[in-house]
């Protein structure tokens, strides 16, 4: 009945085959218990939002098991190399510009054109990186609003049965990973955790920056991309000069989030479609999307687009 699974060697290769079959795994890091997915699947990242009932699409982190995986992924600036030599694998992760090739499906970054990426030490960790070979995203493995979990038997409260959690034992730090961003002018302790800041100051001899003034913080609407075009929600069809953003088979669409009306899978979509849309160079109509499961975060996300700016 219960879905921990001991983290023996077979369990190791029974983790990586569920997260090459597109579903979820909780699995120990050092810092916290983390629900872990294929970084490069976007319906089932999709589905993290869904599991954790996360009301909006904040960025995920990629985990990588060396510097050489992460170098796919994002652009190593010298500062991000001299913290890599520092801190990994460990409780450390930076935010670096997205590499356009990266293997990484655009719902992990909420469209964004950076990506945070993290070496975890756990052992149990590394060892699933290495049979999956491959990176996956991994939140905390809890309800959204609710504490992080340090044990195997937090996540199985959080989720039951539904996604089996490899046990590795109570969590050595206990704390999230430090998130680090390099992709501004000035790196920058965009949130606090498992490493102090004066650390981190001490290896790159200088002061780490606070979000704000220019800088945004995780998860913020301003963090989030914005397309150039106006966006209007809630569209039976489109307008004159428009293009259609459709879902569940709209009439006249351009792109269609989801033809047959699967909310995973428009969520998958999102972000690829709007960046897709807005080159286009017209305003652009949505249909409506139910506001249920992750249609919820589909329209927080919508909602942020259609917003006002300056
Ligand atoms: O210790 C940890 O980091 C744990 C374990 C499981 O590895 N994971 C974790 O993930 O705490 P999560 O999803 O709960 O937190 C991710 C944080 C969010 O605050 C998110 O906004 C930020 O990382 N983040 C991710 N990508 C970002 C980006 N491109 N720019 C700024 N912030 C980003
Ligand atoms: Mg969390």
């Amino acid at each position: 009945m219960s879905s921990i699974w001991t983290a023996s060697p077979d369990n190791v290769t029974r983790a990586a085959d569920v997260l090459r079959a597109g579903r979820l795994i909780a699995l120990p890091t050092e810092t916290v218990y983390g629900l872990a997915a294929d970084a490069a699947n976007g319906e089932v990242v999709a589905q993290i939002y869904e599991t954790k009932g996360r009301p909006r699409f904040n960025p995920l982190i990629v985990h990588v098991p060396d510097r050489a995986a992460a170098a796919r992924i994002g652009e190593f600036s010298s500062t991000a190399v001299r913290l890599i030599e520092a801190f990994w694998p460990g409780a450390l992760t930076l935010v670096l510009p997205l590499r356009a090739d990266a293997p990484v499906a655009p719902l992990v970054t909420a469209g964004l054109d950076t990506v945070a990426i993290r070496c975890p030490a756990h052992e149990v960790a590394r060892a699933v990186l290495r049979a999956f070979d491959g990176p996956f995203v991994a939140p905390s493995a809890n309800r959204s609003g609710r504490i992080s979990p340090t044990t195997a038997e937090h996540v199985a409260s959080e989720f039951g049965d539904t996604v089996p959690v490899l046990d590795g034992g109570p969590c050595e730090i206990g704390l999230e990973s430090t998130i680090v961003g390099l992709a501004g002018d000035h790196p920058t302790l965009l949130r606090p955790g498992a490493i102090s800041h004066e650390v981190i100051e001490a290896v790159l001899g200088m002061k780490l920056a606070a979000p704000g003034d220019g800088i945004s913080a995780p998860g913020m609407m301003t963090s989030h991309y914005a397309p150039q075009a106006k966006v209007r929600l809630e569209a039976e069809e489109p307008r004159e000069g428009e293009i259609l953003l459709g879902f569940g088979g709209s009439n006249g669409a351009t792109l269609d989030l989801s033809p047959s009306g699967n909310l995973r899978e428009a969520a998958a979509h999102l972000f690829a479609y709007l960046r897709q849309m807005d080159s286009m160079a017209k305003p652009i109509a949505v249909a409506p999307i139910p506001d249920e499961g992750l249609g919820a975060a589909i329209n927080d996300r919508l909602k942020r687009a259609a917003a006002p700016r300056d």
